[in-house]
């Protein structure tokens, strides 16, 4: 089909020509004499993203996976107790990950479509009296669910009890995107991937550590060796890796840094919340609802669109990519079927998100699903109208 593929996927994300050109190089030299005089600046660079001054970036070969493992392997011990809740396929497959590696894991089920339970959190910290919980885990972004959560709520319990733990985020749909702050919200481990927010392909679990985590790591027993963080920051002070690095992926990163650092976090945020409120206005005009159950959970980087009782969104999904070559996200375990999924991260602007909605229109319409056609779109054009929004602030 010509014309361009419509990925909307929530990840991986559209790849800016910027990036895709940084890597447009020869194979390199990663034991090169001026080898650091690239990874250095990356590494300081990358902490800007994090919003780090003390927390430490580590570039894994990997994926947000990789990342998940690290936390764990690096930190804690075989028994280990570890707080965590589940609300979507994500958040699940992380604490499968942990009962993998043999920790006891207290994981609270919550309804998918709302997010960490920090009345829960709270009760089961302050139960704790012992400290026996190691480490709190906290899925920012659930993906599969497009569900955001407090993680500065969860730092806030833990600082009320003066509870020790180690709070360990998933940021694997939100760094680079949505807010995310390691030091002011006392994060021990931040974990991401390279195909969401950074705009890269898959192949890098980027991953930001606390003085706490680092330090944790010397008491923990876990068996650890290639996400081993202490190899890694060995190597990395003096800008070198433990083994081959994925070097053509990190020129991409180079020029992804400096795009969100160009661009300016606050405005890559805010462009975020501002195509996302797009995208809710027209599921809302549509007459449909997000998976997410109120504001409070509204993700800015993915929306889980709940499809009528009785349709099939993954019909909605497979035509979307054979008539349109419109790639989206499909509902994922227990919303399989129920959901139909817009990723609304990365690389994007207003004409991209009104091509996803445009294309859901045509997909929705197709399948039979009942809406007014150009009500979403319409609805997605007054969000976005800078008109619109130039017009509302001189009312104010
Ligand atoms: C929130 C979240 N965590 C973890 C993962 C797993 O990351 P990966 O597939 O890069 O291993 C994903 C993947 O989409 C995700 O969305």
């Amino acid at each position: 089909m010509p014309g361009f593929k419509g990925m909307f996927v929530p990840g991986p994300t559209n790849m800016p020509f910027r990036v895709r050109q940084a890597m447009d190089v020869a194979l390199e030299d990663h034991r090169a004499p001026d080898f650091p005089q690239f990874t250095l600046p990356l590494f300081a660079d990358l902490k800007k993203i994090f919003q780090t001054k003390t927390g430490q970036v580590f570039i894994f070969n990997g994926s947000g996976t990789g990342g998940w493992e690290s936390a764990v392997a690096n930190t804690l011990s075989p028994g280990d107790k570890v707080l965590a809740s589940v609300f979507g396929q994500f958040s699940l497959l992380w604490v499968d990950l942990c009962r993998r590696f043999g920790l006891e894991v207290d994981a609270i089920d919550v309804e998918w479509g709302k997010g960490v339970p920090l009345d829960d959190y709270r009760a089961r910290l302050a139960a704790d009296k012992a400290h026996t919980i190691k480490a709190v885990l906290v899925t920012h972004n659930e993906t599969a669910t497009g569900v955001t959560s407090d993680v500065a709520g969860v730092r806030r319990i833990l600082d009320e009890l003066k509870h020790p733990a180690l709070l360990f985020v998933d940021g694997v749909s939100s760094i680079a995107s949505i807010d995310f702050r390691m030091d002011e919200w006392g994060v021990d481990v931040a974990v991401c991937g390279s195909q969401k927010g950074f705009m890269l392909p898959t192949g890098l679990a980027i991953v930001c550590v606390s003085e706490k985590a680092l330090a944790a790591r010397q008491s923990a027993k876990l068996p650890r060796c290639f996400f081993d963080f202490a190899d890694m920051a060995k190597a990395n002070a003096q800008g070198y890796f433990p083994y081959t690095p994925a070097v053509t992926l990190m020129r991409g990163l180079r020029a992804s840094v400096d795009m969100l650092l160009e661009e300016g976090l606050a405005n890559v945020f805010a462009r975020h919340h501002r195509l996302a409120g797009a995208v809710r206005a027209a599921v809302d005009a549509w007459g449909l609802r997000p998976c997410a159950q109120g504001p409070e959970w509204y993700s800015d980087t993915v929306t889980a669109v709940v499809v009528p009782e009785g349709c099939d969104a993954n019909e909605v999904i497979k035509t979307a990519y054979h008539r349109y070559d419109l790639s989206l996200g499909g509902g994922l375990n227990k919303v399989a079927g129920k959901v139909f999924r817009i990723g609304h991260l990365g690389w994007l602007n207003e004409i991209m998100v009104m091509q996803a909605l445009g294309g859901v229109e045509l997909a929705m319409r197709d399948v039979g699903i009942k809406f007014e056609p150009g009500s979403g779109t319409g609805a997605a054009v007054r969000h976005l109208s800078h008109a619109d929004q130039a017009m509302r602030i001189a009312a104010e």
